[in-house]
């Protein structure tokens, strides 16, 4: 029996991130938390397994006036928030056009005001096939689908694949809309490369100037700042694009700021016209409302306390950037291992996760089961593993690759 609407039914069941890193927790809480490797999650964490914190957003965190804090925020923001947020995704990188932005809960948050005010009910969005889990899921929600394609070709970017998929799309559904998670993609850790986006900007330029399709591009950037230098540059391309071919950059506060459950980020719009950002604030500030209403007041006020003292803006800039950095040490060590070693990865240029590509699923769920025994915890994601760098220091890092390599090999043979 079910009391469930049709629409609801068969849905969730449990997700294997959560499944697997369960099992590290279990095996932690018996033989202890620093003889295991748990690199399963997508949350920086430190040798305690804590979640590495900034002293700059607590401290802005703590001089707020708690009052004012848990106060309701207008829906679309507080208006020095959504102006802060503008500035933080695009830096010095801000395309020239109209340009809105709307607060969401997270990254999260933007994706659902994307996906529910740009698709309709049976609608199609595409995206990478190596990809995020939870676009798949939050398009269900709406009726909507996932397709995807190659995501590489060789080391690069697959972009022909990409857009002859926008051009199937095109005959079947009048927006093609687009999703593409860089830079520091999750879960391979690519950023696609200013030449790339040349290309892939050209292609659905020329597929919203046919007449009959329009575009929406939705650049989901949850790690840009990991992302090293040169990992904003690619914004300032959605510059003068036709007035059919909208841009969504969706913004988080999650990672970037280690507020991931301040559940804090935006989605922001760029287009040469002014009708269709109206209309992009209108319709995404009534989902808002409809849907959470409104955001967390007291992470907006941190980003906005950041955005009027310049002390405390570059001393966070400064925080951030170091941690950054120990991430880029992280995935040093475990790239200059793999190479050495023979481990075959997906091209990685920065972020939290590495992926190491399996022959077959069962292959890679017999390689994270042979690693379990060895008390090392990696998530099996389709066709491959992948390692969480953000969450396992250096220490934990060093020898890894070796491990999983031999651990790969092995469940090849098998399958
Ligand atoms: C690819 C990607 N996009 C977006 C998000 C959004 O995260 P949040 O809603 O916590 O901001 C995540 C978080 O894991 C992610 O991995």
């Amino acid at each position: 029996m079910t009391l469930l609407a049709k629409s609801a039914q068969g849905k969730g069941g449990p997700d294997a991130i959560f499944a697997y890193s369960d099992m590290a927790n279990k095996r932690a809480a018996e033989v202890g938390r620093e003889n295991i490797t748990n690199a399963t999650l997508g949350t920086f964490l430190n040798a305690e397994g804590k979640v590495l914190t900034l002293k700059t957003v607590e401290e802005s965190m703590h001089g707020l006036d708690f009052a004012e804090s848990v106060n309701y925020a207008p829906l679309k923001g507080l208006p020095e928030y959504t102006k802060a947020v503008i500035d933080a995704a695009f830096g010095e990188y801000r395309p020239a056009g109209y340009i809105a932005a709307v607060a969401s809960p997270g990254g999260t948050g933007a994706l659902h005001n994307a996906f529910y005010n740009y698709l309709n009910p049976g609608d199609v969005a595409i995206t990478t096939n190596y990809c995020w889990g939870n676009y798949r899921t939050m398009l269900r929600e709406m009726d909507c689908t996932l397709e995807t394609f190659p995501t590489f070709e060789g080391e690069h970017f697959n972009v022909k694949a990409c857009l002859d998929k926008a051009e199937e799309i095109a005959s079947r559904q009048q927006t093609v809309f687009m999703v593409l998670n860089t830079p520091a993609h999750n879960p391979t850790g690519y950023s696609v490369s200013d030449s790339e986006w040349d290309e892939i900007i050209a292609g659905l330029t020329k597929i919203a100037e046919n007449g009959k399709n329009n575009v929406v591009l939705v650049v989901d950037v949850a790690y840009i700042d990991f992302a090293g230098k040169g990992g904003r540059g690619f914004l300032q391309k959605f510059s003068n694009l036709p007035a059919n071919f909208l841009t969504l950059v969706a913004f988080s506060l999650s990672k970037g700021y280690t507020l991931y459950g301040y559940r804090l980020g935006a989605l922001i719009a760029v287009s040469s016209s002014a009708e269709v950002i109206a209309e992009f604030e209108q319709a995404t500030a009534a989902s808002s409302r409809a849907t959470w209403s409104n955001c967390n007041r007291a992470a907006m006020m941190v980003m906005c306390d950041f955005a009027a003292h310049a002390d405390k803006k570059a001393a966070f800039k400064a925080e951030q950037a170091a941690l950054s950095q120990q991430l880029v040490k992280r995935a040093e060590i475990f790239n200059t291992e793999a190479k050495a070693c023979g481990l075959v990865t997906l091209p990685y240029k920065a972020g939290f996760f590495v992926m190491v590509p399996t022959k077959s699923i069962e292959a890679a769920k017999e390689a994270a089961a042979i690693l379990r025994e060895q008390d090392i915890f990696l998530v099996p994601l389709g066709q491959g593993l992948r390692v969480a760098l953000c969450a396992i220091v250096e220490e934990k890092v060093t020898g890894l690759a070796e491990k999983i390599n031999d651990a790969v090999k092995k469940a090849e043979n098998k399958h």
